[in-house]
């Protein structure tokens, strides 16, 4: 019999609405509108573990727009590969850069067949521009540098900015994620970025009841602190101001109230290929 909480999306992969999905929860934290009762029920959990989770992910996706706005403005980057690219929330990648660099190419990936239900909304563009979904874990980085997708939508002969945003904490230490960042970098020539956050406890010891909410779900979840951070930038130079909280990296001069760093719980930097 038909599980009823399953739909079968278009492409054949099974969606649960009725088990949390990890991009659901996220989508929920920003205020979303593509999450079910379940992915509320359990980002709830994970609030009252700890309670600062939505400012954390507002922060992350802060940091990424600013990050992609400093590298397309100051670094006159045009390419970008952004892999755990989550539900669509405006302004996505493609449109930050897009609106910089007018024929940016973007290939989007993601494992989650959510993500991928949502691939349209990332699918426009500039008319100069191009993106890509791809549907790529990245536990496999052959499959995405070798993907048509990749190949037919970047110039691997170009700098291209890597956008590793709030994925890595659903990699577990099993895998070698140093391994999976330097098969990635290696492929791109010089002059080439790497973006990357990172959620962490460094600051306030509730976050680790938070991914902890995460686990007892059955959905992995690992919190590193700085110093495993900074090793996936080795053999990179970290842009200034380095690796730092993500509201710390080069905020916007906005007037907003200033977040105590036990708010944020999430890492950034950005680092050059040479
Ligand atoms: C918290 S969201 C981050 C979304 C976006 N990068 C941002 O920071 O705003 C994490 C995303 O990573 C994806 N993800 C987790 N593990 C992954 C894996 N092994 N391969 C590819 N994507 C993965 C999830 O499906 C989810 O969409």
């Amino acid at each position: 019999m038909a599980d009823p909480g399953a739909d079968t999306g278009s492409v054949g992969k099974t969606l649960r609405t009725d088990l949390p999905h990890p991009a659901r929860m996220y989508d929920y934290y920003l205020g979303g509108k593509d999450n079910f009762p379940a992915d509320r029920e359990a980002a709830e959990l994970a609030i009252a573990a700890f309670p600062n989770a939505r400012v954390a992910a507002r922060e992350n996706r802060a940091f990424m727009t600013r990050a992609t706005r400093y590298l397309a403005t100051q670094a006159g980057i045009g390419q970008f590969l952004d892999i755990g690219t989550g539900i669509p929330a405006s302004p996505n990648l493609h449109e930050v850069a897009q609106s910089i660099v007018s024929d940016a190419q973007v290939v989007y990936a993601d494992n989650d067949p959510i993500v991928l239900t949502h691939a349209r909304a990332l699918l426009t563009s500039t008319p100069q521009g191009q993106t890509a979904y791809l549907d790529a874990d990245i536990r496999d980085p052959a499959a995405i540098l070798d993907s048509p997708e990749l190949r037919e939508t970047l110039d691997l002969a170009r700098p291209v900015a890597l956008s590793l945003v709030a994925i890595f904490h659903f990699v577990s230490d099993e895998e070698d994620l140093h391994a999976i960042v330097r098969r990635l970098v290696e492929a791109l020539p010089s002059g080439s970025y790497l973006i990357l956050t990172h959620g962490t406890a460094d600051f306030d010891p509730d976050a680790e009841a938070f991914a902890a909410a995460y686990r007892k779900r059955g959905l992995p979840f690992q919190l590193r602190t700085h110093t495993r951070v900074e090793r996936m930038f080795d053999g990179l130079e970290l842009v200034e101001p380095g690796l730092l909280l993500a509201h710390r990296w080069r905020p916007d001069d906005d007037g907003s109230i200033p977040l105590r760093d036990a708010q944020v719980g999430i890492y950034g930097g950005v680092a050059r290929k040479s």
